[in-house]
């Protein structure tokens, strides 16, 4: 297994160029299946989770060729109309396909994703929304067994709680439902903008794009997609963290700076000098001068995202005076409080709260820490950037599902980073 080794204390300068986003890229390349036929997706990123898409769809009979970003994606034939837990243990997102197989073949069978290192996270939501538009959903040995054996209906679906994945699940299954669809309190955030332009490219006529309710009239077939993932706000997001804890200045190109104004205001408040373009955003840490502690809520987008909660808690371990960050979406989302630790940082946690003690800029010392998840790696990342000395990062396993080019990229920007045989 490779671990990732960074020497730290060396400010980051320079441009780095965002990559598609992963949660657009995964929704998009499932909706692929809703209709038989050539389709073409760019600014794909290479990550491990696309891979394992790409697996999952290819098993499911598409196939799929690539060149550079450019990825296609031929589902004329289906093989199978299931996903097996094998494949959906390794990435929760493989339950995308439920929606959409269950819209062109009547039926489906998904495994049932099991735990996950951040939260229970059940997809309850995406079930009782799939009977709604008159499908059958029983669980049977692991796996969810949907059946709408005369075609699914239209029907109102109210979320209890926006969720992303199971409003992109419904969209994708209701573009073909006979009748009109309502999905309220759905999620409002930008990748499921990103699948609405394609569905509705497809052919597909969905309204209340970028609002808590879409309506979805639905039509009898959807023709090929030619579409592009949007820029990667979380990983865009990412960079600027890890600029600012490092003592530096730089600008993430590429971007779109809209799907990142909660970032930016906190960045503000916490004392950078920050600017925006029409895709970029630059930001100076002013030679490491003084952090400001700032108090963050993640909230369902265009609240603070949680996939940027771990990485800003790293910064705010480098700030002065104390601050809260309070975790409203997942239950166990702090598994990264307890390597931080290692590292010096003093963080307490109370339940979903956690509580920073800022120790200032020279507040790290490098050490030897564990990935857990993905974002959890990311602040791991941000913190070693920041530390004196040498940090050993192992299991970067997590990392990979999401940042695409890594090392090269912080490299780029003087960091000195490499990867190792554990
Ligand atoms: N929830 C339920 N029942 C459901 C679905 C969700 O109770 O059926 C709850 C969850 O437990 C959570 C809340 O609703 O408390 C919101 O979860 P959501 O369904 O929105 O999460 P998700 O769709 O499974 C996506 C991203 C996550 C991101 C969350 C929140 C993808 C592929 N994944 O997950 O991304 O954290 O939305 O924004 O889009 C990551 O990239 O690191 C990542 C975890």
């Amino acid at each position: 297994m490779e671990k990732l080794v960074i020497e730290g204390g060396i400010p980051l300068y320079g441009d780095i160029r965002i990559s598609g986003a992963k949660n657009a890229a995964l929704p998009l390349m499932a909706a692929t299946l809703l209709c038989p036929g050539k389709h073409t997706l760019r600014n794909v990123p290479d990550l491990r989770d696309t891979c394992t898409m790409i697996r999952l769809l290819e098993y499911l009979g598409v196939k799929t060729g690539r060149e550079g970003d450019v990825l296609y994606l031929d589902s004329t034939c289906l093989e199978h109309d299931d996903a097996p837990y094998e494949m959906v243990k390794t990435m929760r997102a493989s339950v995308l396909v439920l929606g959409p197989l269950l819209a062109r073949c009547g039926k489906a069978r998904v495994s049932l994703p099991g735990g996950c290192a951040i939260g229970e996270r059940p997809v309850n939501f995406h079930t009782a929304g799939l009977q709604k538009i008159g499908a059958r959903c029983n669980i049977e040995d692991g796996y969810i067994q949907a059946e709408a054996e005369g075609g699914l209906k239209g029907g109102t679906v109210y979320f209890d709680l926006p969720t992303v994945t199971g409003t992109e699940n419904l969209l994708m299954a209701a573009t073909l439902a006979a009748g009109k669809t309502i999905l309220k309190n759905a999620a409002r955030e930008p990748e499921i903008g990103n699948l609405v332009d394609m569905l509705n490219s497809m052919g597909a006529k969905i309204s209340g794009r970028g609002s808590d309710t879409l309506t979805i009239e639905g039509v009898c077939a959807l023709k090929p997609a030619d579409n592009s993932i949007i820029p990667d706000r979380i990983e865009a997001g990412t960079y600027l963290i890890a600029i600012a804890a490092s003592g530096g200045a730089g600008r993430v190109t590429n971007c779109c700076p809209a799907h990142l104004s909660s970032l930016v205001e906190k960045l503000r408040q916490a004392g950078l000098d920050i600017e925006e373009g029409e895709s970029f955003i630059s930001i100076d840490s002013r030679q490491g001068s003084a952090l400001t502690s700032v108090d963050i809520q993640t909230r369902p987008y265009p609240g603070y995202p949680t996939d940027l909660q771990a990485q800003f808690m790293a910064l705010m371990t480098l700030a002065e005076g104390n601050c809260t960050i309070h975790e409203t979406i997942f239950e166990n989302r702090f598994m990264h409080v307890a390597e931080l630790r290692r590292m010096g940082a003093k963080i307490k946690t109370d339940g979903r709260l956690g509580l920073v003690n800022g120790l200032g800029r020279s507040g790290l010392r490098g050490a030897p820490v564990m990935a857990t998840d993905l974002r959890a790696s990311s602040s791991l990342v941000i913190a070693a950037l920041a530390a004196e000395g040498r940090t050993d990062i192992s299991r970067i396993y997590h990392l990979e599902r999401g940042y695409e080019n890594l090392v090269e990229k912080l490299s780029a920007l003087g960091a000195k980073v490499w990867k190792e045989q554990e």
